[in-house]
């Protein structure tokens, strides 16, 4: 099983997470508003309120105790396939410096076998065409679009 630097560690998201930079990891991904640590906790929270649904996974430099990696998978109940359950892969981020030391593939194979260990019937993601053979070596498979529509 793929391990990471000793330097590293991967657990899920803790509610002091805000003061060790998980916001300036998911930059890389896309506009980031910092609204505050109040409002992170407040989020953080929220997200706890609805049980087995959202999974986050932070990876951790130990030596800066900063957040250099993290990864969301959450669980959609359906009533198809006998109430059956989705895990959906969601924001994605590596911090640019530490980008190609496996750290991505560490978090998506941690997200998958959570999905999977919950009992998912399948994992899914979205993702741009540049990401395309980043998952591919985490063993996804192209499978349709997707469309979007913003407001
Ligand atoms: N093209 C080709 N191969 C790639 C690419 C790429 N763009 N990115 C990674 N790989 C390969 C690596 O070379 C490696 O292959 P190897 O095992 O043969 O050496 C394998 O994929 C695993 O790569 P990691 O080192 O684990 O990748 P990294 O830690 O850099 O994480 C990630 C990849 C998450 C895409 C990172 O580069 C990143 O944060 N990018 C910016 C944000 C982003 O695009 N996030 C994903 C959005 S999609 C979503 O969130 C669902």
């Amino acid at each position: 099983k793929l391990s990471l630097h000793s330097d590293l560690h991967i657990r899920p998201l803790a509610s002091t997470d805000y003061r060790r930079g998980h916001l300036d990891v998911l930059r890389v991904l896309t506009v980031v508003s910092d609204l505050g640590e109040e409002a992170w906790v407040e989020q953080f929270h929220r997200q706890r309120t609805c049980p087995d649904t959202y999974y986050t996974l932070v990876v951790v430099d130990k030596t800066t105790d900063t957040i250099v990696g993290v990864g969301c998978v959450f669980i959609e109940r359906k009533f198809l396939r006998g109430n059956g359950i989705v895990g959906h892969i969601e924001d994605i981020a590596v911090d640019e410096k530490q980008q190609g030391k496996k750290i991505g593939l560490r978090i998506i194979n941690a997200l998958t076998a959570i999905s999977e260990r919950k009992g998912c019937y399948k994992t899914i993601l979205n993702c741009s065409d540049k990401n395309i053979p980043f998952y591919e070596k985490c063993g996804f498979e192209k499978k349709e679009n997707e469309m979007a529509k913003y407001a």
